[in-house]
């Protein structure tokens, strides 16, 4: 089953909105699979956002993710990438439509609190890099059969 790796941001954790944004995937009936607070270390900042080091706001991007803990997740679900994207909203927080996460609680790109994986490769491939073996919970809700037929 597809699994996307979702991480709520140091600015996220520090504003209080864990519970608020972990409630949003609940809600929609994802399945959680993992989940941890974690303070980032530089060089796993810069291994998950190795596609943007040569930005400009590269060296900002790596600071702001290892400026406080984060919480970790893995979100399961068929369709869970794309959906977990869609509830996201917009990179830039003033262009995310209302009602999802970023057009809610954000105002600002480089403070945007919430990481979604935008691919179902790109799913597996961050959630090796941010879960060691045995952190993940192999489990089924009993909402499943409620959730889909
Ligand atoms: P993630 O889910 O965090 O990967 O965001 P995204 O997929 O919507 O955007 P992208 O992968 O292009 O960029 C990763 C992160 O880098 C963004 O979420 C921002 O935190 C940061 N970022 C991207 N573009 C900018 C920018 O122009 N300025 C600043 N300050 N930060 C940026
Ligand atoms: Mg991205």
């Amino acid at each position: 089953v597809e699994q996307s790796y979702i991480m709520i941001k140091p600015d996220g954790v520090q504003r209080g909105l864990v519970g608020e944004i972990i409630s949003r995937f609940e809600k929609k009936g994802f399945l959680l699979k993992g989940l941890k607070l974690f303070q980032c270390p530089k060089d796993l900042a810069q291994e998950h956002y190795k596609d943007l080091k040569d930005k400009p706001f590269f060296p900002g991007l790596i600071e702001y993710i290892t400026s406080g803990p984060v919480v970790c997740m893995a979100w399961e679900g068929v369709g869970v990438v794309a959906s977990a994207r869609k509830l996201i909203g917009a990179t830039n927080p003033l262009q995310a439509e209302p009602g999802t996460i970023r057009g809610d609680l954000a105002v600002q790109t480089g403070r945007n609190v919430v990481h979604g994986s935008d691919s179902p490769d790109n799913g597996k491939r961050e959630i090796a890099l941010w879960f060691k073996e045995g952190e993940l919970c192999e489990w089924e809700s009993v909402l499943t059969p409620w959730l889909i037929e």
